[in-house]
């Protein structure tokens, strides 16, 4: 009982530290220090909304032969194998209803760093900056973007 506490504090406390937990400990900093680039994972495919996620092949690319003895890779074998994508925990998510689109910023000249820490030092993860109306707005004012209510909340 003492430890299944003990094993449950543990386990809130690494939570609250390292962020949400994902089905296969994958590490930007690890991967980065390979020498990927952002774009070699997150393709921004038509019409430039999304990043996305890479497909479990392109990981066994490397993974056919790299670490295949450890258990997080195994995880992640099966997955391709099985052609089930690895269902990653979502660290950023706006409602619906917002409109955003990730090539509209690249091509304005905003980091993905600005919006989203540093990736490329980061083992795990968290949501270091918030993205909410004031915070889109406040950068709309700054960088002379549209803050007209229909920019974000428009049908399209
Ligand atoms: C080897 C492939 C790979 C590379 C290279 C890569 N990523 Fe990722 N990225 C992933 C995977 C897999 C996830 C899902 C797991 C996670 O959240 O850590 C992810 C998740 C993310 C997320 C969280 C998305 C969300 O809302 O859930 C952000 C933001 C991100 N990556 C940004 C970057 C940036 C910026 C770079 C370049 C510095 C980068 N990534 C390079 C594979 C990659
Ligand atoms: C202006 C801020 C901003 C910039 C710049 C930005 N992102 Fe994002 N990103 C977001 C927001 C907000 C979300 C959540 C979007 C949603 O839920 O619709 C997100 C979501 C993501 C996701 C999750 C999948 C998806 O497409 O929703 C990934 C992966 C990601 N970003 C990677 C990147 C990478 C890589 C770059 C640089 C090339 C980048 N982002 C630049 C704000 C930004
Ligand atoms: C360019 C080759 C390459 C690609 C592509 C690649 N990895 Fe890796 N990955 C490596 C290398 C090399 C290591 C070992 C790094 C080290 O330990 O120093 C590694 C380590 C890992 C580990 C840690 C394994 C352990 O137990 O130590 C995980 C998990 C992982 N990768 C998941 C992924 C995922 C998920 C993807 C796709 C999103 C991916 N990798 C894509 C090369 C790659
Ligand atoms: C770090 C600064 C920054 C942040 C944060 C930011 N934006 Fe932007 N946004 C820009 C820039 C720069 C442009 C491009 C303006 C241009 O094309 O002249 C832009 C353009 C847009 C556009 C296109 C507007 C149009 O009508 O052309 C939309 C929609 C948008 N952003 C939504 C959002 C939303 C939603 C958020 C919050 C989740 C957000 N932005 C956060 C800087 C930012
Ligand atoms: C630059 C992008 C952007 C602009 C411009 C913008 N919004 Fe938003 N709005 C958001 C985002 C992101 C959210 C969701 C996150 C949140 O609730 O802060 C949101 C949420 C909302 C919500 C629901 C949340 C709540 O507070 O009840 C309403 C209503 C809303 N916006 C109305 C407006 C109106 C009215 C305007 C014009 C005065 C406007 N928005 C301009 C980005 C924007």
């Amino acid at each position: 009982m003492k430890t299944g506490l003990l094993g449950v504090a543990a386990l809130l406390l690494a939570v609250g530290v390292n962020g949400q937990q994902q089905p296969v400990a994958y590490s930007h900093k690890t991967h980065v220090a390979q020498g990927l680039q952002c774009g070699s994972c997150h393709k921004n495919p038509e019409p430039g909304e999304l990043m996305g996620f890479p497909a479990e092949s392109l990981c066994m690319g490397c993974h056919r032969a790299v670490k295949t003895d450890s258990a997080e890779i195994q995880k992640l074998a099966a997955a391709a194998k099985e052609k089930k994508p690895v269902p990653w925990v979502r660290v950023y998510h706006l409602p619906g209803y917002v409109y955003f689109s990730h090539r509209v910023h690249g091509e304005g000249g905003v980091t993905c760093e600005r919006c989203h820490g540093a990736v490329r030092e980061r083992d795990v993860l968290t949501r270091e900056v918030e993205h909410n109306m004031k915070s889109c707005m406040a950068c709309h004012a700054e960088m002379k973007a549209p803050n007209e209510c229909g920019s974000c909340h428009e049908e399209r």
